[in-house]
């Protein structure tokens, strides 16, 4: 069985080929289109398409119903990263490897090309999921986490509290939003589209599950940002505290954040057991908790 970063490879390449056809070919001369394939072909690690195939293979929901949800995902996460990235927000150099999108393309440009993606993201939805309520639910879920209530209420959270010194449910909170909403997201979507509206025990489950990973994650980001480098991390360093951002190394120390973090993934293990316990195959995802305490991107 091969663990989380061989799914991650695999997906990357999967990727790869359906990021290419997002744009038709009159379109490819536009500024802001050049600029949203420069920051989507950059890479980065992919990693919500592979946790949502990886979802979908664990609740045994067919490859052809997530693709187009799992490839709207990663370009909604892309253009949060081209605005996370600007001046006005986290005034970011490098992002993927390379200088960022408003640093190759310029700053207006670098704005239509998050704007471009994220409506692009919601065309491709809009087009495939009128197969069935189940997977309309799925799509107007993926907005919510995308929106106000997520990703963006949790960057206008981030910015907000820039200089001040946030509490531990504050800063769970912020983060959960910005960071967590988006992976909840990538772990749901199959639930959503099997389900519709209405969690039983194992979407319960799940969804926990999927909040302790996202915290996980950003908590993992947040201890990167101090003990990586650049050339590791494809992105630059020491901004959180340039920044006076709150996270979690600032709100409990380098070693509290790494307990919390140890926290965070033995909270996401004991849903997985109960998971297994309920005849699910949950090795990849067991994988998964391995890889986010190891992680160096
Ligand atoms: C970076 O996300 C932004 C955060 C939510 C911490 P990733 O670390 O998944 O970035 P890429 O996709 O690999 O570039
Ligand atoms: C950003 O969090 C999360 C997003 C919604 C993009 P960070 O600002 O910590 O992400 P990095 O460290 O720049 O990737
Ligand atoms: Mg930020
Ligand atoms: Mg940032
Ligand atoms: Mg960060």
């Amino acid at each position: 069985m091969a663990g989380f970063i061989e799914v991650q490879n695999e997906i990357a390449s999967k990727m790869a080929v359906l990021l290419e056809d997002i744009f038709e070919d009159d379109l490819k001369d536009d500024p802001a289109v050049k600029a949203g394939l420069y920051s989507l072909e950059a890479g980065g690690k992919r990693l919500r398409p592979a946790i949502m195939y990886s979802s979908a293979r664990m609740l045994g929901v067919e490859e052809e119903e997530i693709r187009p949800f799992a490839v709207a995902l990663e370009i909604i996460h892309t253009y949060s990263l081209i605005h996370d990235d600007l001046p006005a927000l986290d005034n970011d150099d490098l992002r993927r490897g390379k200088p960022t999108c408003h640093k190759a393309f310029g700053e207006s440009i670098a704005i239509l090309a998050g704007d471009m993606l994220l409506n692009r993201a919601f065309e491709i939805l809009m087009r495939d999921v009128l197969i069935s309520p189940s997977h309309s639910y799925a799509a107007l879920k993926m907005a919510g986490f995308s929106g106000i209530r997520g990703m963006v209420g949790g960057q206008s959270m981030d910015m907000s509290s820039q200089g001040k010194k946030l509490d531990k449910d504050e800063l769970k909170l912020l983060q959960y939003k910005k960071t967590g909403a988006l992976i909840k997201a990538a772990f749901m979507t199959p639930y959503y589209i099997m389900h519709g509206d209405g969690y039983d025990n194992v979407g319960e489950l799940l969804s926990s599950f999927s909040d302790h990973v996202g915290s996980a994650f950003q908590i993992k980001d947040d201890i990167l940002d101090v003990e990586s480098d650049k050339e590791t991390l494809g992105k630059s360093v020491g901004k959180d505290e340039a920044e006076d951002k709150s996270t979690f190394v600032t709100a409990c120390g380098l070693e509290g954040a790494k307990e919390e973090l140890r926290a965070e993934l033995s909270s996401a293990r004991e849903d997985l057991k109960t998971l297994k316990e309920l005849g699910f195959d949950t090795e990849i995802f067991e994988s998964l908790t391995d890889y986010l305490e190891k992680r160096e991107n």
